[in-house]
């Protein structure tokens, strides 16, 4: 039995324990920003391939306590690192911590990755070389107070990169948070979904994905693929019958918009490289007067906000707005509004059922659940303080 860590958006912890049941993982324990979890090294290709909410897939390779350097250098020599990849590849160390009593953890960086290379010469007489950007093997150390645990990287690339979006907006989301969103909004494939506001259609797409039971990594390459342990026949046949679940792509009731016209470009643009074109309907329109398709459903969308957009007095004017809309068009829908802006929430003059704190990279968020119920509204809007 192999152990694993995924690490994903916080505040997606539970949903992510949640996808790795599906996926049939053992042992599952989610830690704040990721998920431990147990299976065997077929489960490190299934979870690569199928997880729409991990960053990443890690595989341990060893731990032990620690007090300074010295002691992470040889934890990190004795791991058996040319028994996982050949020294011919190109390697990168990625070091995390909480509490660590180390001065420099780019020191302590440097010291695995001397580690790792010293063990190479040893057994084979050759050092892999550092490759910043384009590595072929990963190792990442996590340091507490006093422990240390070893990882080589199964995914790679982040798995949020799925290598559909070649167009961005400004300010797009990542991938795999976009898919937490619509998990922790509870949608559904069959249930009518809106992003009004899309920018390059993230949410949208993930969405077609999950309806068309598209594997998130079908059309990339991983990490694992460069381990000793690589299998490619066992790989190829996981890949194939996740090919074979995929479902047509026929219009099925997800719907995007923007008022940009560059975005809803780059959104279309996507769509076609995700494999999703035809699947979600499209369209320039402003979000305060678009109509509500039919029947009833879910939005969930990412509204503009002020870390990004520099214009905050305009957005301040825009909340109130989106709010009267909201409740004047879309009675008997549920609008799932994630936005870092905390004065979304006071202006926008609709009372919220739920609020779930998120972070987008280092910036802390909120999944806000409005249930538009004719008459629901509060009266009046709030003032900002
Ligand atoms: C934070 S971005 C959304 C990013 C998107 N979730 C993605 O992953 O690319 C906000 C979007 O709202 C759009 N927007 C702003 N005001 C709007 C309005 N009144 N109607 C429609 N879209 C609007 C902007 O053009 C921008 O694309």
């Amino acid at each position: 039995m192999e152990r694993y860590f995924a690490p994903c958006p916080r505040g997606l912890e539970t949903a992510l324990a949640d996808e790795l049941q599906r996926l049939c993982a053992g042992d599952i324990e989610p830690a704040d920003g990721g998920v431990a979890f147990a299976g065997a090294l077929e489960l490190a290709y299934r979870a690569n391939l199928e997880s729409r909410l991990a960053s990443r897939v890690l595989w341990r390779v060893g731990d032990g306590a620690y007090r300074d350097e010295r002691d992470v250098y040889a934890l990190a020599y004795h791991r058996d690192w040319p028994r996982w990849f050949r020294a011919d590849r190109t390697l990168r160390v990625d070091v995390a911590a909480t509490r660590s009593p180390l001065k420099s953890l780019e020191f302590a960086t440097l010291r695995i990755k001397d580690a790792v290379c010293d063990r190479h010469r040893a057994v084979a007489g050759k050092r892999p070389t550092v490759s910043k950007d384009h590595p072929d093997v990963r190792v990442h150390a996590y340091l507490t107070a006093d422990h240390a645990t070893f990882y080589l990287d199964t995914s790679g690339e982040p798995l949020f990169k799925r290598g559909y979006r070649r167009e961005t907006t400004e300010a797009p989301l990542r991938e795999n948070l976009a898919a937490g969103l619509l998990r922790l909004a509870g949608w559904q494939p069959g249930t009518p979904l809106l992003d009004p506001m899309c920018g390059s259609g993230t949410i949208a797409i993930e969405a077609a994905l999950m309806a068309l039971d598209i594997a998130p990594g079908l059309k990339r390459t991983f990490g694992f693929q460069k381990l000793a342990w690589y299998d490619g026949p066992t790989w190829q046949r996981i890949k194939q019958a996740a090919q074979r679940r995929a479902k047509p792509p026929v219009p099925i009731g997800i719907y995007a918009s923007d008022d940009d016209a560059s975005a809803i470009q780059r959104c279309a643009a996507n769509l076609v490289t995700a494999g999703a074109s035809g699947v979600v309907s499209v369209e320039r329109v402003d979000a305060l007067a678009r109509a509500a398709p039919e029947p009833p459903g879910v939005i969930v969308t990412n509204p503009p906000y002020g870390v990004r957009q520099a214009d905050s007095a305009a957005l301040a004017a825009f909340y109130p707005q989106l709010g009267d809309a909201l409740k004047q068009r879309f009675a008997g829908w549920t609008a799932y509004l994630f936005s870092g802006d905390p004065r979304l929430p006071k202006l926008i003059g609709l009372k919220a059922s739920r609020r779930t704190p998120l972070f987008n990279g280092a910036l802390e968020c909120r999944l806000y659940e409005y249930r538009l119920v004719a008459g629901s509204a509060r009266r009046a809007h709030a003032v900002i303080k």
